[in-house]
């Protein structure tokens, strides 16, 4: 019923050939997580968490960063084990068999492609303010999609389709233009803490958990601390980019535990901090619904300079998040297409710029379509939903194959690989259902959409279930 499995030997040869320079020290590693990590998350959910917790909302950071550093070690292990594309889908083809990983990889294409939306909607947010506070206003109809009351959200729209087109001309990040995003990143975000924080008023963080611990419906929306954790989770997703440079890390075992441990625990602790000098400026109410609630702040205090500037570097840095999702999102359909599972042609690689065109255009069009149409929030819980399906995979994964092959080799070793496993089931399944009903009836809809598909197209086109089949 879970149907055939691959051979963790077979997907290591694959990869043999090509064996990387080890490069990267800990420090590198901490900067290439922090380049993926930092994003929409911080810049604008940090408000919708904050109408969801009230000022607990600097704990629901706490909370999903501690689930996502469990994770990021789980996973951690896992591509040193099988370093081969397709992340949590390879993972679980090889661990739990080709069902589930049809699950996973399905939950991927819905974390990738809705991720880059969010990002796009909240890099049209700061842009649209940026470009409002040097006296140019673009037609409101044009700004937000019918959920809003316009028609489409163009800039998101835009820089969706503009990263779309540098991937199909074979654009990749490099670590250069890496560093200088992370820098411009957090120089923005320090400036932030910096002038937000005297203004802080400890009377903004009282009550401080108004609605409670537990996710609970209130006046129709889902609130508690669980409940913005669910949705603030967003914002540490992405360090699957420290753990699949394994193979390029000097000393594995050392630099990636410090390198994932590292770069979440220097996000969890800028984004407490920058959620800490927002709630305490002003109260949570104000930062709820705003499009750039971090930009809002700095105006809100008489900082006008600060606020553009603020602005102006999260609409240089936020494409770059959305550049590695989509690099994600179109390497996962390209091996669940090259697998068999997903029509062939598909995974057609442009021989001039070695990317798979065909799903970059599809992908890219579908994410920016997304991201024209819907609200923020909405694309973003969806986006964690999968997530957190691919996530609970892998610390699944960490434990089989610790038990079935603990003999294979393994570059970099969790620590308590059962405990670290079963607290990112736990912790990720708790998120999970902390996550509003219609956003898992909506989630529960693209699975069954999903294993119809696979049942009908995907099982009698399966490589594995042909190469069994013939063994
Ligand atoms: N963690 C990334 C962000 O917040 C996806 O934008």
């Amino acid at each position: 019923m879970l149907g055939p499995r691959k051979s963790i030997e077979k997907l290591a040869q694959r990869e043999s050939g090509h064996s990387l320079a080890k490069t990267l020290s800990w420090p590198h590693l901490i900067a290439l997580g922090v380049g993926a990590i930092v994003g929409t998350g911080i810049y604008t959910l940090t408000g919708v968490g904050a109408e969801r917790a009230g000022p607990a909302v600097i704990l629901a950071f706490a909370i999903a960063g501690a689930v996502c550093a469990c994770a990021a070690l789980a996973y951690a292990e896992m591509a040193t084990l099988i370093p081969a594309a397709g992340s949590a889908y390879t993972f679980s083809y090889a661990a739990m068999g080709e069902t589930i990983a049809w699950i996973v990889g399905w939950s991927l294409i819905l974390e990738y492609s809705l991720a880059c939306s969010t990002v796009a909607v909240g890099w049209s947010g700061y842009l649209v303010g940026w470009l409002q506070s040097a006296g140019i206003h673009l037609p409101a109809m044009l700004l937000v999609g019918p959920h809003g009351g316009g028609i489409i959200n163009l800039p998101a729209v835009l820089v969706a389709l503009g990263v779309m087109g540098m991937l199909i001309a074979g654009t990749r990040e490099s670590a250069t233009l890496n560093i200088i995003l992370v820098i411009i990143k957090l120089v923005a975000l320090s400036i932030f803490v910096a002038m937000a924080l005297p203004a802080f008023q400890s009377g903004h963080l009282e009550p401080f958990m108004p609605y409670g611990f537990a996710s609970t419906e209130i006046e129709g929306q889902k609130r508690g601390v669980m409940a913005a954790a669910a949705i603030v989770f967003f914002a540490f997703y992405g360090f699957d980019a420290v753990a699949t440079s394994a193979e390029e890390a000097k000393n594995p075992g050392r630099d990636l535990t410090i390198g994932i441990i590292g770069s979440m625990l220097v996000c969890t602790l800028i984004y407490m901090a920058v959620a800490i000098a927002a709630i305490g400026a002003l109260p949570f109410q104000q930062l709820a619904n705003s499009p750039e609630p971090l930009a809002l702040v700095l105006r809100q205090l008489g900082q006008p300079t600060a606020a553009h500037l603020i602005a102006l570097a999260a609409v240089i840095a936020l494409p770059s998040v959305i550049l590695v999702m989509m690099y994600g999102q179109s390497r996962v359909f390209f091996v669940m297409a090259r697998d068999g599972l997903l029509p062939r042609s598909l995974a057609k690689i442009s021989p001039r710029t070695g990317a798979p065109t065909r799903i970059t255009l599809m992908t890219g069009l579908s994410i920016a379509l997304v991201a024209g149409i819907f609200r923020l929030d909405e694309i973003a819980e969806l986006a964690n939903a999968g997530t957190l399906i691919a996530f609970m995979a892998v610390g699944a994964c960490l434990m089989i194959l610790r038990r079935r092959s603990p003999e294979l080799p393994r570059l970099f070793r969790c620590p308590q690989p059962y405990v670290v496993g079963t607290l990112t089931i736990l912790g990720c399944a708790y998120l999970l259902f902390s996550l509003p009903d219609t956003t898992l009836v909506r989630f529960g809809a693209w699975n069954v959409i999903g294993l119809l598909f696979y049942c009908l197209y995907s099982r009698s086109r399966s490589d594995a279930r042909q190469d069994a089949a013939t063994a």
